[in-house]
């Protein structure tokens, strides 16, 4: 695997990867790799001849009071994984290199991002949006591969793909979660040994509220149900549970179809996000 931090070298080696007419698929990440990720490396394989892996702790994604300086780092371990898991190439920009002196361009996907996530994290998204173009533009994969965990990042970079033409297949997959249900998360690190255990409250919560949606019971009243499980569950406070059409991400008083549970909680100093089906 090869590990590469300077523009021009990137687009040489993607280019020569991309000769004979092989197909590239890019998995954006932070780091702190975990199953989660790996699962994303696995897919990228079966669908593209070459798993592209960026890692950068990204800082305009991070709020003033956030975990931005705490992030977990370890580029060695992440690398021997990535290794393990036949990727081919790791991109590993340092922040100067992503972000050089004068940097003012930014990117707001307005209509997805003012919502959950967004409200609770001001400037979240457009940090997002912005990293990973930037990374689009970088890379220039065929298709790029998120997480469903993060449904709202996913359905904004989706719409981001789309507005600017970028002609990159967006896929996402599925949520890998611990033997408790717990969304595996590089956050999770955060966790005591109590708040883990406890966390598990949180999944548990969010299952049973689809399933009761999904059989015909009220939404404001199963919504409601669900913030109180979490908090009885050892949380300490509820972002927001919220129905929403899985596409549009508006926010719905009724079922219709398609629709996903989009949650966030606070346990501790840790904020962890979890989203259900509801079929
Ligand atoms: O989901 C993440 O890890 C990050 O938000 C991403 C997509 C790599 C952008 O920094």
């Amino acid at each position: 695997m090869q590990i590469i931090r300077d523009i021009a070298m990137l687009h040489r080696a993607v280019t020569a990867l991309k000769q004979g007419g092989k197909s590239v698929a890019l998995v954006p990440t932070m780091g702190a790799l975990h199953d989660g990720h790996l699962s994303l490396v696995h897919m990228a394989r079966r669908v593209a001849d070459h798993a592209v892996v960026s890692i950068f702790v990204n800082p305009t994604q991070f709020g003033p009071n956030e975990d931005f300086a705490a992030y977990p780092r370890d580029e060695a371990r992440d690398a021997a994984l990535l290794v393990d898991a036949g990727t081919s190439l790791l991109w590993a920009p340092d922040v100067g290199t992503m972000y050089p002196g004068g940097h003012s361009t930014h990117i707001e996907v307005a209509e997805l991002g003012a919502d959950y996530c967004g409200a609770a994290r001001p400037g979240h998204f457009d940090g997002v949006a912005t990293v990973v173009a930037k990374l689009f533009n970088q890379v220039r994969p065929d298709i790029a591969i998120f997480g469903e965990k993060d449904w709202q990042q996913l359905a904004i970079i989706r719409r981001l793909a789309r507005d600017l033409d970028f002609g990159i297949d967006i896929l996402g997959a599925p949520i890998a979660r611990d033997t408790d249900g717990l969304a595996l998360s590089s956050r999770n690190a955060y966790l005591s040994g109590a708040q883990r255990a406890a966390a598990a409250a949180f999944p548990a919560a969010l299952s049973m509220a689809a399933k009761a949606i999904a059989g015909g019971a009220d939404v404001g009243e199963t919504l409601a149900k669900a913030e109180a499980a979490i908090i009885r569950g050892g949380f300490d406070s509820v972002d927001y549970v919220a129905l929403a059409d899985a596409d549009s991400l508006e926010r719905l008083t009724a079922f219709r179809k398609p629709a996903r549970l989009l949650a966030a909680a606070r346990i501790g100093r840790t904020r962890l996000i979890d989203n259900w089906p509801v079929e």
